[in-house]
């Protein structure tokens, strides 16, 4: 059997992997940003500025990698970020990925548009599941979808609010893919390139038909008289208010989160409001090329909101060292989205298994040249602090 760790040991080879194996259209669905991607690039740029001193002469550790988050414990920092249409990437890919959280004791996150329903992914998660929702606008359809989603198994609702409109994805567009996707000539002509996902996907389709928004399209139809706003885009695709997110946060018994807040402001009166975490978040890149970076507008949140408040962050982590970055600036958790999905679309669920080995190992080869056991004063190691 192949070592994966020794022929692909960093997510970068599990990139080129999934490229070589996924059809244009899917590669660039997954990969893409929007604009000219700058945002995506400083993502990584930003990061990469981020450097540490190195310890020496400090004895043996006792690592401990775990990270406990809303008083649960993890075994370790990071989970699984909701990627919509993520079965289109690979088939059946939210329920190996809530496997795998579930296996591995890391939080998997569905997306609201993903091509499984609540139902088929919550018992997967062992009563921990994370639901991520695009805020429906009939309040009835929202109520239940919540009630679907709550009786499935997930205890956490996450709301985001960084796709007020569709972004352009110029990449994306080029690539060719539609919703639902359609088996065009010239979709036909990239699939035949690549036989491992076309023949897996192929069997997929004989049993449950064209990857779609599963959930969504559940609710289509019932919008009332006009039927063009009976369309999936239209149910979902809304720009919420302070009200709306009041009248979730009151609709949800559990742990409320907030996903793709990037201002300080906000995440203070998020806090005020009741939201038990903010997500930081610029989508890695793909609804706003004028944004700055992630890791950027971390520090100045963790000042704002104060040492205790709980800070997710995600969008552009490929390594452990990354997350430890993200740490060091006031995160208490990180989540990556991509990186699962190159990893399932290159050897499916067991690459997405061995980018947990990758994180895993990564971030203790990292904490060793630091000197540290755990998270515990990782910023003290900064070589740059953050300006307050
Ligand atoms: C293909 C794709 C689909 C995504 N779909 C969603 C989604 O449905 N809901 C959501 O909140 N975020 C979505 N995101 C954003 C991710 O949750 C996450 O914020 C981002 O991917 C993190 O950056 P990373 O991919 O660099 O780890 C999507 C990202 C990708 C790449």
């Amino acid at each position: 059997m192949t070592d994966l760790d020794q022929t692909h040991p960093a997510i970068a080879d599990l990139r080129l992997r999934a490229r070589r194996r996924l059809p244009r259209f899917v590669w660039d669905f997954l990969d893409s940003a929007t604009g000219a991607e700058t945002t995506a690039r400083r993502n990584r740029g930003k990061l990469d500025e981020i450097l540490f001193n190195p310890a020496a002469l400090f004895g043996e550790l006792d690592y401990n990698l775990g990270r406990s988050l809303m008083g649960r414990d993890y075994a370790l920092p990071f989970g699984i970020s909701p990627v919509g249409m993520s079965g289109l990437v690979w088939p059946d890919a939210e329920l190996h990925l809530a496997r795998l959280g579930t296996a591995r004791n890391i939080p998997y996150c569905l997306s609201g548009v993903a091509t499984k329903i609540p139902e088929d992914v919550g018992p997967l998660t062992d009563g921990r599941g994370w639901f991520q929702l695009y805020p429906p606008r009939d309040a009835e359809i929202r109520d239940d979808m919540l009630r679907r989603v709550k009786a499935s198994g997930f205890d956490t609702l996450v709301l985001t609010v960084d796709v007020p409109e569709p972004s352009r994805r110029e990449r994306q567009r080029r690539g060719g893919i539609t919703h639902p996707p359609h088996l065009t000539p010239r979709i036909f002509g990239q699939c035949i390139t690549t036989p491992a996902w076309s023949l897996e996907t192929l069997r997929a389709v004989r049993k449950n038909g064209m990857p779609r928004l599963a959930f969504i399209e559940d609710y289509t139809g019932q919008t009332g008289a006009m039927s063009s706003t009976a369309h999936a885009g239209y149910m979902i695709r809304t720009s919420p208010g302070w009200d709306y997110l009041r009248a979730l946060r009151d609709g949800w018994d559990g742990p409320f989160f907030v996903k793709g807040v990037m201002v300080p402001e906000d995440a203070v009166r998020l806090k005020k409001e009741g939201v038990d975490a903010v997500w930081v978040s610029n989508h890695a890149g793909r609804q706003f090329d004028g944004s700055p970076a992630s890791i950027e507008v971390l520090p100045a949140i963790r000042e704002a909101v104060g040492p205790d408040y709980p800070l997710i962050f995600d969008s552009g982590v490929e390594s452990g060292l990354d997350i430890l970055r993200a740490l060091a600036l006031g995160a208490d958790f990180i989540m990556l989205g991509r990186a699962f999905h190159y990893g399932i679309a290159a050897f499916g669920p067991k690459g997405a298994a061995h980018v947990v080995d990758i994180l895993a190992r990564d971030l203790q080869a990292n904490l060793g040249q630091l000197g540290l056991p755990s998270y515990e004063g990782l910023a003290a190691k900064l070589a740059h602090p953050p300006a307050p």
